[in-house]
């Protein structure tokens, strides 16, 4: 038989293990806490960013991913290293000029500029870039002057 003195620090024991577990939680999800981006030059409206996000589950979700996170073995993702690497700190024009020659595969040019500037809208929110009142346009000498950057 247990004593009441045991079954007490058992139960300390417990309630430090539980704090414990709460603070490393909470430490794990401050340090994945997601990476987020400031457009330049112009913006990116809500409707847009439901619109490209409709656009894009119908035309790229299938290689890159409905959350942008890859599912086919060639296709990078869209979001993470990928896109601090190879968007940020470019003109924008650069690209939107790729995905509307290359994508989707052999299908390049397939949809309306103004449907790849909505899908670029949307990719950019998933990177935690927030909505403003404008669209961004479906034109690349004009995206020539919008930049993503880091805050
Ligand atoms: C059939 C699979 C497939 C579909 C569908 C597809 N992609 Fe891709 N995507 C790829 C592959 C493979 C690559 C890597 C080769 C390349 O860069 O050309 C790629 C590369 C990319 C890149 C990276 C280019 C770079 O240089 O950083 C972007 C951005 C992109 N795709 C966007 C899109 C968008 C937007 C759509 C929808 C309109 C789409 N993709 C549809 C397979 C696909």
């Amino acid at each position: 038989m247990s004593s009441p003195d045991l079954i007490v620090r058992r139960s300390r024991i417990g309630t430090v293990c539980g704090s414990l577990l709460i603070a490393l939680a909470t430490m794990a999800a401050t340090s994945v806490q997601a990476q987020t981006y400031e457009l330049h030059g112009g913006g990116i409206s809500q409707e847009q960013i439901e619109r490209g996000q409709g656009a894009f589950m119908a035309n790229c979700a299938g290689c890159h991913g409905d959350d942008l996170r890859s599912i086919d073995s060639n296709a990078p993702d869209l979001r993470g290293p990928t896109f601090k690497y190879g968007w940020a700190d470019a003109p924008l024009s650069e690209k939107f000029d790729k995905i509307v020659t290359t994508m989707p595969p052999g299908m390049g040019g397939s949809l309306s500029d103004q449907t790849y500037a909505d899908i670029v809208a949307f990719i950019l929110s998933v990177n935690g870039v927030e909505p403003s009142g404008e669209d961004l346009p479906g034109d690349a000498g004009a995206l020539e002057t919008y930049v993503v950057a880091e805050p």
